[in-house]
């Protein structure tokens, strides 16, 4: 029941996963993408929550692996609204084809995470699928405000904080408490599972931002700096807004505003505007706290200690990640 027996699974589930054949510029992209992997955490939380209450967690391997299939169709449809040229070390579906490809990939790839998740059984599916619109609509609420907030210049921490946890937070949760679901686990269960999933979300979240930021290219997959170009409001520039007065405060309202740039300029320009003011730093402390917190729903599970070991072990290694 190690780590390694659930990724074996999930590789196995996703290498006979088969997407469509016809029109090929359907499918093709959904192949190309769920080959690039990435980690693939949400479905193997899934199956570490199952393996919390029952040793029969492979029948949570179908249900897991639709939640990878739904979090890759908001990438497709994430690096449209970001305008991101690179996703796992290799260029993005609008890229490589076009936006409409990438759109409509997107949306029949939520139709096939549908397909996975009906494989729960039939006393579990309900609230199985309840839980996962909710998700799934939440995502689509955090998503907005995020674009929203490109635009505004002032976000407090707070709304930042909200629209994290609907963007990434909740899925992670959401995984979790579907483990949880599956293995038949009780309310209390469910609801301490979903929280877990919800701060070490918030904090893995707060980590996306920093490696966009401080990532080393080679490794991290992504365009370095992505964020910085489209004034994201992360925690970082939240707080590098508050913190910043006199001339540093002048030059990052210039490139906050400045319409037309070269976009390393920026990014540098930015960075070092970071650097001088320590956000690294403060960033650095706000993720260890929301892992702290998430692992102490972990402990006050009642499960025993024993079966917590690899989740918590997960928990930790996603501290200090650098993809
Ligand atoms: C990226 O998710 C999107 C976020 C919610 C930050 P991951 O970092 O899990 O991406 P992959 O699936 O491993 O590539
Ligand atoms: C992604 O947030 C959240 C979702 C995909 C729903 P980001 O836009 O920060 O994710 P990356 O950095 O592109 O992976
Ligand atoms: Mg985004
Ligand atoms: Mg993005
Ligand atoms: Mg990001």
């Amino acid at each position: 029941m190690t780590t390694k027996n659930f990724q074996q699974a999930l590789n196995e589930e996703f290498s006979q996963q088969t997407y469509g054949e016809n029109p090929v510029e359907l499918y093709e992209p959904i192949r190309y993408l769920m080959a690039l992997g990435g980690k693939r955490m949400r479905p193997l939380m899934t199956l570490m929550a199952t393996a919390l209450f029952t040793d029969d967690w492979q029948k949570a391997v179908k249900p897991a692996s639709a939640v990878e299939v739904f979090h890759n169709f908001t990438l497709m449809h994430d690096d449209i609204m970001d305008n991101a040229p690179l996703r796992r070390g290799k260029p993005t579906v609008h890229e490589k084809w076009n936006a409409n490809i990438a759109i409509l990939s997107g949306d029949v790839m939520l139709v096939q995470a549908y397909e996975l998740l009906m494989e729960v059984e039939d006393s579990r599916f309900k609230k199985a699928m309840k839980r996962f619109n909710r998700t799934a609509a939440e995502v689509c609420e955090g998503q907005q405000l995020d674009m929203n907030f490109e635009s505004r210049e002032q976000v407090t921490e707070a709304e930042y904080l909200e629209m994290i946890k609907l963007k990434t937070s909740v899925l992670l949760g959401f995984a979790l408490e579907l483990g949880g679901i599956i293995a038949g686990a009780s309310d209390k269960s469910c609801e301490l599972l979903y929280e877990i999933g919800i701060n070490i979300g918030l904090g893995f979240q707060l980590k996306d931002d920093l490696l966009d930021v401080y990532g080393d290219p080679e490794k991290f997959g992504k365009q370095v700096g992505g964020d910085i170009i489209s004034n994201k409001k992360t925690f970082m520039l939240i707080e590098a807004i508050e913190k910043a007065s006199g001339e540093t405060k002048e030059l990052l309202d210039k490139w906050l505003n400045i319409k037309t740039f070269d976009n390393v300029e920026k990014v540098k320009a930015v960075t070092e505007i970071y650097d001088s003011l320590g956000i690294k730093q403060l960033a650095e402390t706000k993720i260890n706290a929301y892992f702290d917190k998430g692992l102490r729903c972990l402990d006050a599970l009642k499960v025993d200690e024993e079966r917590k070991t690899e989740l918590r072990a997960f928990a930790e290694m996603l501290i200090d990640r650098e993809v």
